[in-house]
């Protein structure tokens, strides 16, 4: 481990002079003066001075090398639809893209919200808004109308970029819609609407406010729009992610910081290299696809694969057929789709030549040991678990091959990642955890290039939530359970906080249970996550109703479930969706009126809750118990 703890040690102890070596892997306009600003902690500001740009880093830079070589490869099962672009291609589109947005009056520091399926437009417009210095806000297509209209609210967006459908499983779904409901809900008043016309949807949606993004793109065709040179510090980009309120958090993303650390990582932990090929099954929605189908590929030269589409459409061997047809070399997805593939027939895989596959990734979850044993066997490739988080961007626990290939350690995603500073502490007094003990994961100050600036629009909720959580110390705290052993490999053991993980997704309880609290038949309810053999996790619910009576009867409970069901749906979109709404007389609580998430979880699990001394009435856990066994398949 020598060469690892060497390189690890030089990132905690000389910051300055190892970031300043990795900075060099990028194009500066104008070089930076300091490399690390720590004079307002917990902020801390990279490169200042330096001026950059994420699109030049990702596009312009290649024009002289690898014009000709493929930047993106789209493939859509969905509607059998594949298409390429070379470097010059990519800049093409992505000119037109910005000349566009610009004649739209999109400028530096204006917010673009970006609601699109997986479409190479999705790519063109994030890359656009690099361009422009406007910062780019992805909303997962997944998500509905009334979670579009608070994120239009926070971000307060000059232009929404939108497309007329989605697609999933076979199914369309229609995004106007979507919009048109979000936009009479927000109270800002987006000045414009663009849309991809897929000519997928089966109504043609008019809206006085909708542009068709196709004339426009024809009119700016040969358009060059310049690159703005943006202060290092200068935001990029905002995603939202669930916390423990019911209000998302917008992360907000620096550029040059960004661009230096994926560009490392891409050495450092994916080994990847110009002219490679990586296919990153994710969704530009979430945080892996910001960072592993767009910018870290793109600014490393490789070429990206991006995908619509399951895991198991037409067949489960479609992304085995891929690594072989596209020469795939690293592949990254999320442990919930590797536990579909494992049930799929082992003979699909085997019929793919995947000997151009060198390393297959995954994050977002935790990757359980059988599924670990399965991939590692069957594909005969070394498998990087990696553990992050949309507020990191990039990974904070991985075995970095590209530093030291460590011996991997079965359900454990490995050692802290250069630049991290990673303790373990004890929830109660914040002191370090002896090996073996666990605690919340924490890092310290500084947070090394790339990872949240600040909560979009509100310094202090950064502050508060992020850095001052674990008792008497100033320290990062990435709300996640964990034990690390002698030699340094971490073991995650779940969120510390109301988030829980379903499919990869992650989802905050607080937002499932307001979304039920809307439906007039529930007075109180408690959501909590379960083990799921497939989704890692799944949300149930637990409703007390206003009038009970009225629910009596089986039918008129299964009536109301799906009900229920429905108004997440609507609310907040399926992948929020609750496995099931059960119904109790009470809630298990502390006397001072805290609903007990822990005690319900470890009841829905079949464990102990353990002693409960301050629970107001015992018989609520009665309640829980009786419900899930009520509902227990017999
Ligand atoms: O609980 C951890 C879990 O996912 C959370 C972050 O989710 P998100 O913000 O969507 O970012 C995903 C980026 C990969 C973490 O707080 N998590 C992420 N990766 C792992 C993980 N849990 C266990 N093992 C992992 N490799």
């Amino acid at each position: 481990m020598t060469r690892y703890r060497e390189f690890h040690r030089r990132s905690i102890e000389a910051p300055d002079a190892f970031w300043r070596d990795e900075a060099a892997r990028i194009h500066w306009h104008t070089p930076f003066e300091t490399v690390l600003d720590r004079s307002n902690p917990p902020f801390a500001r990279w490169f200042t001075g330096g001026r950059t740009n994420l699109c030049h880093n990702a596009v312009d830079r290649h024009l002289a090398d690898r014009p000709q070589q493929q930047a993106l490869i789209y493939i859509s099962t969905e509607t059998g639809i594949e298409r390429r672009y070379t470097y010059a291609e990519l800049y093409a589109e992505v000119n037109r893209m910005a000349a566009v947005m610009r004649s739209l009056g999109v400028a530096r520091g204006d917010r673009v919200l970006i609601y699109l399926p997986m479409i190479p437009e999705a790519m063109f417009a994030m890359l656009a808004c690099a361009r422009l210095g406007a910062i780019h806000s992805v909303v997962f297509g997944g998500f509905a109308a009334p979670n579009l209209a608070a994120r239009i609210d926070d971000a307060k967006p000059v232009l929404i970029v939108t497309a007329d459908a989605g697609a999933r499983g076979g199914k369309v779904i229609d995004y106007a819609p979507l919009i048109d409901e979000a936009l009479s809900r927000a109270a800002h008043k987006t000045p414009h609407v663009l849309m991809i016309d897929r000519q997928l949807a089966p109504e043609k949606f008019s809206a006085p406010y909708l542009l068709d993004y196709e004339p426009l793109r024809e009119q700016f065709f040969d358009a060059h729009v310049p690159c703005e040179w943006l202060e290092s510090n200068e935001p990029s980009y905002v995603l939202y992610t669930s916390g423990t309120t019911g209000r998302p958090k917008g992360v907000q993303r620096d550029v040059g910081g960004y661009a230096v650390a994926l560009a490392a990582s891409m050495e450092y932990i994916f080994e990847g290299r110009a002219g490679d090929t990586m296919f990153t099954a994710s969704d530009i929605g979430w945080v892996v696809g910001h960072s592993y189908i767009i910018y870290a590929p793109l600014i490393a030269g490789l070429t990206t694969v991006m995908y619509e589409g399951t895991p198991i459409r037409p067949d489960g061997g479609i992304w085995w057929r891929l690594v072989e047809q596209y020469k795939i070399n690293l592949m990254f997805t999320a442990p919930t789709a590797l536990r579909v593939l494992k049930k799929q027939d082992p003979a699909l895989m085997k019929a793919a030549d995947l000997s151009s596959l060198r390393t297959l990734f995954l994050a977002g979850e935790p990757l359980d040991e059988p599924t670990a044993a399965w991939v590692s066997q069957s594909l005969g490739k070394p498998v990087v678990d990696n553990y992050w988080q949309t507020e990191t961007g990039w990974p904070i626990l991985a075995i970095q091959r590209g530093v030291e290939a460590l011996t991997p350690k079965l359900g454990s995603p490995g050692v802290p990642v250069y630049g991290y500073n990673v303790t373990l502490r004890d929830e109660v007094t914040g002191e370090p955890c002896a090996p073996g003990e666990k605690g919340v994961i924490t890092l310290a100050y500084p947070l090394p290039p790339g990872c949240m600036s600040t909560v979009w629009g509100d310094d202090a909720r950064f502050v508060d939530t992020y850095w001052s959580s674990v008792p008497n110390q100033t320290v990062y705290s990435t709300f996640d359970w964990g034990v690390q052993d002698e030699t340094g490999y971490v073991t995650i053991l779940g969120r510390t906080d109301d988030v829980i993980n379903v499919a990869g997704h992650r989802l905050g309880t607080r937002e499932i249970e307001e979304a039920l609290s809307g439906h007039n038949a529930v007075a109180e309810v408690a959501v909590v996550g379960v083990n799921d053999p497939v989704k890692g996790q799944a949300a149930l619910a637990f409703t007390v109703l206003r009038d009970a009576d009225r629910y009596a009867s089986d039918e008129a409970r299964a009536k109301l479930e799906a009900e229920l069901t429905a108004t997440v749906d609507r609310q907040l979109g399926s992948i929020a969706r609750p496995a099931r709404v059960h119904i109790v007389s009470m809630l298990p609580k502390t006397r001072s009126g805290k609903l007990l998430r822990r005690a319900i979880a470890a009841l829905a699990e079949g464990r102990d809750p353990g002693d409960l001394p301050t629970i107001e009435d015992p018989a609520a856990l009665q309640q829980i118990r009786d419900a899930l066994q009520a509902s227990a398949p017999r």
